[in-house]
């Protein structure tokens, strides 16, 4: 894309490739989960309700890390410094992947077969084809994914999981804005997949609002979150997603939005998942875990 045509508050792919090779390098000093204090749990359905929490994440974790390296791959024969990044993207994954593994084994869970509804929606996911398709539905799933996290953070008190969730929330919030410009630099490639790629947005944002109808009954007990409020900051967040990046044209489906008594979306910035946060969470040392 032109630099002409960035709009105020775009980074360049030469910030992103910075940024993301720098975390990388800090990545192997990271602490693993098995260094985490075992986590305590007031009882077994809390316990029960932790592990299905941290399954849906592992998950989602797991299907950005395949479909990353298989997009930078593609990426990469027309623009390397495109496919590096997704490449350092789903390496991210891969190490959230990880981490959630051993603390799954760490709750005494372990990694369980998907239910009903995750299979579908992964299989639904597993179907796109087209580049721009794949990236939008996985930024979507980055959105909702960084919004659930949050939201756990402000409501478990559990010092090793409250650190979980941190680096959880931290690198999703850099990963939104991160898919964003690489939304942005397919369609710069693939301009008449733009129409398309606003529909499928739309679609899709229906999908999404409606998950913690299935979510809710297994992970509440957990994470405290109603089904209303987190189909609310769903909403919320995914119809900010374009917040600083209007000249796509992205618009949410705003009768779901009136139905949830969501007005709009908040200014440009304010978003825990837009630029300005992905700025904040770009160096990892610099965010800390709260004491709750
Ligand atoms: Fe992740
Ligand atoms: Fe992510």
């Amino acid at each position: 894309m032109s630099v002409e045509l960035e709009p105020p508050g775009a980074r360049d792919s030469t910030w992103w490739l910075t940024v993301l090779r720098r975390r990388a390098l800090k990545m192997a000093r990271e602490p693993t989960a098995a260094e985490l204090p075992p986590p305590r749990f007031t009882d077994e359905t809390e316990r029960r309700a932790a592990v299905a929490f941290f399954n849906a994440a592992f998950r989602a974790e797991e299907s950005g890390l395949r479909q990353a390296h298989e997009l930078a791959h593609e990426a990469g024969t027309w623009d390397p410094a495109l496919g590096e990044m997704l490449r350092l993207y789903g390496n991210e994954e891969g190490w959230h992947r990880e981490l959630l593994e051993e603390f799954l084994a760490r709750i005494g869970g372990g990694v369980t077969p998907m239910g009903r509804v995750t299979r579908a929606l992964y299989r639904a996911y597993a179907c796109a084809e087209r580049m721009e398709t794949i990236v939008l539905t996985n930024l979507m799933f980055e959105t909702i994914g960084a919004t659930t996290y949050r939201m756990a953070l402000r409501n478990v008190r559990e010092p090793a999981v409250r650190r979980m969730l941190t680096i959880l929330t931290r690198d999703e919030s850099f990963h939104v804005p991160l898919n964003v410009h690489f939304l942005r630099a397919v369609l710069a490639r693939r301009p008449n997949a733009l129409g398309r790629a606003r529909l499928v947005y739309r679609l899709a944002f229906v999908g999404l609002v409606l998950l913690p109808l299935a979510s809710r009954p297994k992970a509440r007990a957990f994470d405290r979150i109603g089904t209303r409020e987190l189909a609310r900051a769903y909403a919320r967040e995914l119809a900010g997603l374009f917040d600083d990046h209007p000249e796509l044209g992205f618009t949410p489906p705003w009768l779901v939005l009136k139905l949830l008594g969501v007005k709009e979306a908040r200014t440009s910035g304010q978003s825990p998942t837009s630029l300005a946060a992905a700025e904040r969470a770009a160096e990892r040392e610099h965010v800390v875990v709260e004491e709750a």
